[in-house]
């Protein structure tokens, strides 16, 4: 197998972003001839700002072989491919009454980056229902207990280089009304939230506080920088209004730091920027 030059902006909900290498993974070979060089793991790049000028290392994503969302019939224990999409399996638990991902409504994730990331809200989190990974490391499948990973609020812990690629899931059974009822909860939650490309809240809650709350009261909403702006309605999501750049993306972010005097960190995954001139600007 080859890799495929593309714009990595395509494979990001931000849609900003350089040219990169990837290489779509079927199979264990296919993850051993991708590996045989530096590499980064992409999912459906929600949380990812990708630089202007892409990034060297290969990008692997892991290809239809990895997405079971057919294979999810409500099972109460299940393993799932990685590339699994969140949101139809949001969808498919509370038809059938399994209780347990009603946190991740309207996270735009697979099943890898959610658990890499711990998505959530506060009503739960991918830490609610994970049981096990397997992963891709050093060239062989193995198995992680999820105590092993680390989660913690947007936060996970993975060994350097690991590619999941599999998941144990444990659901709690319920009825499909009552996962419905809390869906409706988080939906609820999330009504003042934008629909137009962004990546979700730029910067994680400071402790006890709202990153959005502070951000909307320091007057930033509307701030922009080329072709990204801080979103008019909800201060913490950084949207893109058309032609946004990596650099537009990151000078927003650092004008933003410099206005609030509670240290904020970032909550996406930035690739291809200069890591020391990164770390002047924002925190990480
Ligand atoms: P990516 O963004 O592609 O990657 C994220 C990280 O995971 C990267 O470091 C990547 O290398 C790594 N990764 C991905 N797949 C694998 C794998 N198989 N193996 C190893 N590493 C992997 N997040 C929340 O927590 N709560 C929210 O409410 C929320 N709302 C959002 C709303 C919108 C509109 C958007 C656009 C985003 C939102 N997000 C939210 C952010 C985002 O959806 C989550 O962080 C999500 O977990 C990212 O998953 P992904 O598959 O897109 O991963
Ligand atoms: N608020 C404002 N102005 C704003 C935004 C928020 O005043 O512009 C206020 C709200 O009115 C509310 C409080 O701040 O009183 C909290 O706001 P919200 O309920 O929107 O929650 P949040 O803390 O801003 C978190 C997550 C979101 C998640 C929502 C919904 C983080 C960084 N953000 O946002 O996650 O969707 O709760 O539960 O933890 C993400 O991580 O990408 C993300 C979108």
């Amino acid at each position: 197998m080859r890799g495929k030059s593309v714009s990595l902006a395509k494979l990001t909900t931000l849609k900003v972003g350089g040219p990169g290498e990837v290489w779509e993974v079927n199979s264990l070979a296919d993850l051993r001839a991708a590996s045989s060089a530096p590499y980064r793991v992409i999912g459906a790049g929600s949380n990812l700002l990708i630089g202007d000028a892409g990034v060297p290392e290969r990008v692997i994503k892991l290809g239809p072989a990895y997405n079971d969302i057919k294979n999810y019939s409500g099972q109460q224990d299940v393993w799932l491919g990685a590339a699994t999409p969140v949101p139809g399996l949001v969808r498919r638990s509370a038809e059938v009454g399994m209780s347990g991902l009603e946190g991740l409504l309207g996270v735009p994730a697979v099943l890898g980056g959610a658990i890499t990331m711990n998505a959530g809200t506060r009503f739960g989190s991918m830490a609610n229902t994970l049981k096990e990974v397997e992963v891709f490391l050093d060239g062989k499948l193995q198995r992680l207990d999820a105590s092993e990973l680390g989660l913690s609020y947007r936060h996970s812990a993975l060994p350097e280089g690991a590619v999941i690629v599999r998941a144990r899931l444990e659901f709690t059974p319920s009825t499909p009304e009552q996962v419905q009822a809390k869906l409706k909860e988080v939906d609820a939650a999330r009504k003042g939230q934008p629909k137009i490309k962004s990546a979700g809240c730029a910067f994680k809650n400071p402790q006890g506080d709202s990153a959005g709350r502070l951000i909307d009261v320091a007057g930033l909403k509307g701030l922009e920088v080329g072709g990204a702006m801080v979103s008019l309605e909800h201060g913490n999501f950084i949207v893109n209004t058309g032609k946004a750049t990596g650099k537009d993306v990151m000078e927003l972010l650092s004008l933003i730091k410099d206005k609030i005097s509670i240290p904020l960190e970032i909550e996406w995954e930035l690739w291809g920027f200069d890591e020391a001139a990164m770390r002047n600007k924002v925190t990480l």
